[in-house]
């Protein structure tokens, strides 16, 4: 006899039954699910911990200031430059940082940086190595664009947008529009050295700021055919305080690009001021474009840079979005004003603190009929032609610009796909880095470097350095093969080379052969001499003088 069970399951019981091997099985899947999600994080931890070991064994690396941050205080210093460039003197061409998370190695070897920067090297459309945008560059889009969006300067290489923009822009800078330009800086330096010899001798100014000033007008009218009225008064700020914002602005992503959690960190002061600045350069670049918008739409033959954006349709047939083209402007405007006002004043420094380069470029401004004398107080107008003459005062630009580089941290590129630098494995993920002022200063690549010598420039190929392509321009190995590499780069290399480099060299060309025509310059002693100009000198994201480069016009003739 069949015994019945004391209660037969009912059927709530049944589905309770259901319940427990429902929540079996989610539980189960849920296990799995969070085994691989956290089994790819437990992964990717490890393969970052063996990546750092494996660059550690290859490449020497500085005491680490931080267990967590690694090297990211150094790199955070206002003089990180310099502290790369020590770094490279003390540990060699090739070294190791790991600045929070990422880990990065220094290339300062021009043997091996074109395996950095020369596509040709890798297949068609190989993606290898990009611009370490989640890495670093996302912290400057803050900044670039109100709404977070990406420019060309931010994106990837592998992104169609980057593409189409820098294809787009790139005719903006044929010779024909820095033609035009010339005399857009023509019109800007007659304006500038009206107000400095109203303002005489006697007066300090501060160039770094005139300059930019220069520059601001320079790049309004071949940008966005704007007036931006910088030139009208030296003493009130130009177009919403701009170079301040901008330079402010650049301090706070500095900090970013080493620190990502610091834009969370709102109890800082320093974070707050940050913030601060980027509200007020979206309010400057928004109301730029918002000028030029009104206008309607741009001509076929609008030969701005804002027309050429304006024009851009992408494969659909689409414009760029208002939020895209407010980041390109704000690009366009900070590389078109900061980057070569800095240069022009750092020249202007070099030259006052070196008589016989200054009596150099006297004979050369003279001998063109430039330079204003006792018997020549009209001297002749200058072409845009004359500019190609100038070589030796092309040479103390070159110079000045290889001993305070402005963009003097350098330029990156994150390696998609594990790869080989000479001999040397690097892992995916390691940010390759070529510190611009640390190879341009390094004793290795360079006689006296330290020296201002604008005669090296006038040597044949002196941007390229030639030695054994064993993959150490220190080794010394004299039977390993010769070969050429690039030891001057201002303006990076390779596809992501400075877009707006033709403008850059005709304006700092122009203007400090125009100001050096009608005027000799000396440093005001308020920069404490060289020495305060040294100590004075930061970088954030550009190199230039803390709180200005102050010197007095001392008119010619
Ligand atoms: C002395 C003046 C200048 C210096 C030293 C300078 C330097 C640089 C450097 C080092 C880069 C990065 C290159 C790389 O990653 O390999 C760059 C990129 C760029 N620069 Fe300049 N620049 C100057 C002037 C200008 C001007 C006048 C403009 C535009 C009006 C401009 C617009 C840009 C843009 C849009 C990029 C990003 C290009 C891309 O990623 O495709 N720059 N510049």
């Amino acid at each position: 006899m069949v015994t019945q069970p004391a209660a037969w399951p009912t059927g709530k019981d049944r589905v309770s039954d259901d319940s427990v091997y429902g929540l079996a099985v989610a539980v189960s899947i849920a296990t799995i699910v969070l085994t691989a999600f956290f089994s790819r994080y437990v992964q990717a931890v490890i393969a970052w911990f063996q990546a750092g070991r494996l660059l550690r064994r290859q490449f020497p690396s500085p005491p680490v200031d931080n267990i967590i941050a690694g090297h990211a205080v150094a790199m955070q210093s206002p003089k990180n430059h310099r502290w790369l460039s020590d770094t490279y003197r003390q540990l060699g061409p090739l070294f190791y940082v790991r600045l929070a998370h990422n880990h990065v190695v220094f290339v300062s070897d021009p043997a091996l940086l074109p395996i950095m920067f020369d596509r040709a090297l890798y297949p068609p459309n190989a993606n290898i190595l990009d611009r370490p945008v989640e890495e670093f560059l996302v912290q400057m889009d803050a900044m670039t664009s109100g709404s977070g969006h990406s420019n060309m300067l931010t994106d990837k290489t592998g992104s169609d947008l980057w593409r189409l923009v820098r294809k787009g822009v790139a005719p903006a800078f044929n010779p024909q529009n820095i033609r035009q330009g010339f005399t857009y800086v023509l019109e800007a330096v007659d304006q500038l050295m009206a107000a400095l010899k109203e303002r005489g001798s006697e007066k300090a100014v501060d160039l770094d700021d005139a300059a930019q000033r220069v520059s601001m007008e320079v790049i309004g009218k071949v940008g966005f055919g704007k007036c931006f009225g910088a030139m009208e008064s030296l003493d009130h700020p130009a177009e919403g305080d701009a170079f301040k914002v901008i330079a402010t602005g650049f301090e706070e992503v500095a900090k970013r690009l080493s620190n990502p959690v610091r834009k969370y960190m709102l109890w800082d002061q320093g974070v707050r001021k940050g913030n601060e600045a980027f509200k007020a350069f979206h309010q400057i670049i928004r109301n730029l474009l918002r000028e030029v918008q009104a206008r309607g739409p741009p001509a076929e033959d609008d030969p701005t840079i804002a027309g050429h954006l304006l024009r851009l349709r992408d494969q659909k047939g689409q414009p760029l979005s208002d939020d895209r083209l407010h980041a390109e402007f704000s690009a366009m405007f900070i590389g078109g004003t900061d980057t070569s006002g800095h240069t022009i004043a750092n020249t202007l420094y070099f030259i006052s603190q070196h008589p016989e380069a200054e009596r150099r470029i006297e004979a050369e401004l003279d001998s063109l009929g430039f330079l204003v004398t006792s018997t020549r107080k009209n001297p002749k107008r200058m072409e845009y032609a004359d500019l190609s003459k100038l070589t030796y005062l092309s040479g103390a630009i070159k110079e000045s610009m290889r001993m305070m580089a402005v963009v003097g941290t350098g330029v990156g590129r994150v390696v998609n796909e594990q790869m080989q630098l000479g001999k040397h494995t690097i892992p995916k993920g390691t940010i390759l880095w070529a510190p611009i002022q640390a190879i341009q200063s390094s004793p290795t690549l360079w006689d006296k470097p330290d020296s201002f010598v604008p005669e090296r420039w006038l040597e044949e190929d002196a941007e390229f350095w030639k030695g054994p392509a064993n993959g150490s321009a220190s080794s010394g190995d004299k039977s390993a093969e010769v070969v050429r590499g690039r030891r001057y780069l201002p303006f990076g290399d390779g596809v992501r080379s400075c877009v707006g480099q033709s403008l850059a060299k005709m304006n700092y060309t122009a203007t400090l052969a125009l100001l050096l025509s009608h005027f000799s310059f000396r440093l005001a002693d308020r920069m404490g001499g060289a020495e305060g100009v040294a100590a004075a000198e930061v970088s954030r994201i550009t190199v230039a003088p803390k709180d200005g480069m102050w010197m007095h016009a001392v008119p010619r003739g």
